[in-house]
């Protein structure tokens, strides 16, 4: 990304970009003044939300292409709708074929920022599998901002690449299809991706996973011909004061086991990794971006199949921290394998903090719909940072109750605890007081994200498929900790 503050009008683009707001200046430059009261004399053209006008070959500019994007009133623009008006523009930009872009960036630092992510967010596109790759993502994107303010904005450029980068690295391993992900596979894949950063990586092989007693991920994994492994990703600055453990969720593909899922939602469950994808990328871009806390990133990465090996409903597990689990649904693995993952990460490394991150209930997506994630804490301060995060990044995120006296749901009469509740009441509840189980002491937060991980619809700066919902989160939220 590029930031420019020559002159505007003698800039040479494909397209520039000129947000403009209905009821106020957006831009100060005269040369975007002159051309944005050129859009006005049109009258489909206010400036409302959502409105769009595209003049050619304007007199007063070199552009060959002016967009003006409505931003609508000053007020009410928050800014998601700069991320989201600077993604729309990069879908023009990538339609039209054009392999640069300009925007026109001279209003508030905050809505400016916002569009740099919005626009590298939005030249994404998931298109690896089709044989003939019709779009071409924009190669130049550059912002022209106020001479006073290019420094400021040149700093800043660095990290909103890192952490857009990340976002669409963890977008691309939750979208890859599950046979080109079995965990072997997308352990390389994680492993290749991390090569050449400051991180070390051990992969824990099934003789190790089984030396360490983690027999729930090993009875999760025993249906598939493709073993269980356990990635664990340290990043470890020369100076540091907090170590935070990231737990991801690495379901390569869930398909219920021999409580089989029905067929409708079957495919989709190529999601089941994205808290497992959405950590290793957090961890990535926290060394890229050089961020000053321990990371310790834990993804136990399984797949989740039926046959005359799985585990079955009936089953007495013994996890890693010795508690006994009967398994009452073969379709409640996420919380198996988190289990065994978060009881290994306190004991190799007692973080100050752990968040795990997870796709791991219906329940959760049913509460809070597709784009919201649950947050469920008993410490209220963290929870409350987790939500902070979400509202800056728009990865929203609500706090969620675990109630102690919801615990019956999960008591067995023959184990010391049941992978599912007796009824489906409260399912994202119940499977975090089962993960509270395995936690006690430390300073936790888990972070259900079965409703934002995947979208079945584009939006402005995010194609169908993996979100990368997560990686801007936490990113924000470990820059922020202190
Ligand atoms: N991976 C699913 C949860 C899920 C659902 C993720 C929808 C993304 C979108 C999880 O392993 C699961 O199957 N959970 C069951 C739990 C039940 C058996 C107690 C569920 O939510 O139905
Ligand atoms: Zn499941
Ligand atoms: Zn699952």
């Amino acid at each position: 990304m590029n930031i420019t503050a020559d002159d505007l009008a003698q800039m040479k683009t494909g397209l520039l970009v000129i947000p403009v707001y209905e009821d106020a200046t957006f831009s100060r430059s005269p040369v975007a003044g002159n051309l944005v009261s050129r859009a006005m004399t049109y009258p489909e053209f206010k400036g409302g939300a959502g409105e769009e006008l595209m003049l050619y070959s304007p007199e007063d500019a070199a552009a060959e292409r002016v967009l003006f994007l409505g931003i609508g009133k000053k007020e009410k623009a928050d800014p998601e709708v700069f991320r989201a008006a600077a993604g729309k523009a990069m879908s023009r930009a990538i339609k039209a074929k054009q392999t640069d872009i300009v925007f026109c960036g001279h209003g508030k630092k905050e809505s400016v920022l916002a569009m740099m992510e919005g626009a590298v967010l939005g030249n994404h596109l998931s298109d690896f599998y089709k044989k003939e790759r019709k779009n071409k993502p924009v190669t130049q994107i550059a912002f022209h901002v106020d001479k006073s303010k290019q420094t400021a904005y040149m700093e800043a450029v660095g990290g909103i690449q890192a952490v857009c980068k990340g976002t669409i690295m963890a977008r691309d391993w939750v979208s890859a299809p599950p046979n080109d992900k079995r965990p072997d596979m997308f352990a390389r894949s994680i492993v290749k991706a991390a090569d050449r950063e400051n991180l070390t990586i051990v992969d824990i092989d099934e003789r190790n996973i089984r030396k360490n007693r983690m027999y729930a991920l090993l009875a999760v994994g025993s249906g598939s011909d493709t073993k269980p492994r356990m990635l664990v990703i340290d990043y470890r600055p020369d100076k540091y004061d907090k170590t935070v453990a990231l737990i991801g969720k690495g379901v390569t593909f869930d398909s219920g086991g021999i409580n089989l899922k029905p067929g409708s939602g079957l495919a989709d469950m190529k999601q089941d990794m994205a808290g497992a994808a959405a950590v290793a990328a957090t961890l990535i871009t926290a060394s890229r971006m050089e961020i000053g806390h321990r990371i310790i990133g834990v993804l136990p990465l399984v797949e989740n199949m039926p046959s005359g090996n799985a585990y079955r409903p009936g089953d007495i597990i013994r996890t890693a921290s010795g508690k006994t689990v009967e398994i009452g649904n073969t379709d409640a693995e996420g919380r198996m394998i988190l289990a065994d993952a978060i009881s290994y990460a306190i004991k190799q490394y007692t973080p100050d903090t752990l968040i795990d991150v997870a796709t791991l209930t219906g329940a959760c997506k049913m509460a809070l719909g597709p784009k919201i994630a649950g947050v469920f804490s008993w410490n209220d301060k963290l929870s409350g940072q987790l939500v902070a995060s979400g509202r800056k990044t728009f990865e929203r995120c609500w706090a969620m109750p675990m109630p102690d006296d919801y615990r019956d749901m999960i008591k067995s009469d023959i184990a010391d605890i049941r992978n599912v509740g007796k009824s489906r009441w409260g399912g994202a509840i119940a499977a975090a007081l089962f993960l509270s189980e395995f936690v006690k002491e430390v300073n936790w937060a888990h972070i259900d994200i079965a409703g934002p991980a995947f979208s079945d619809k584009a939006n402005a700066y995010c194609p169908v498929g993996g979100t990368g919902f997560g990686v801007r989160l936490l990113i924000d939220w470990l820059q922020n900790l202190q």
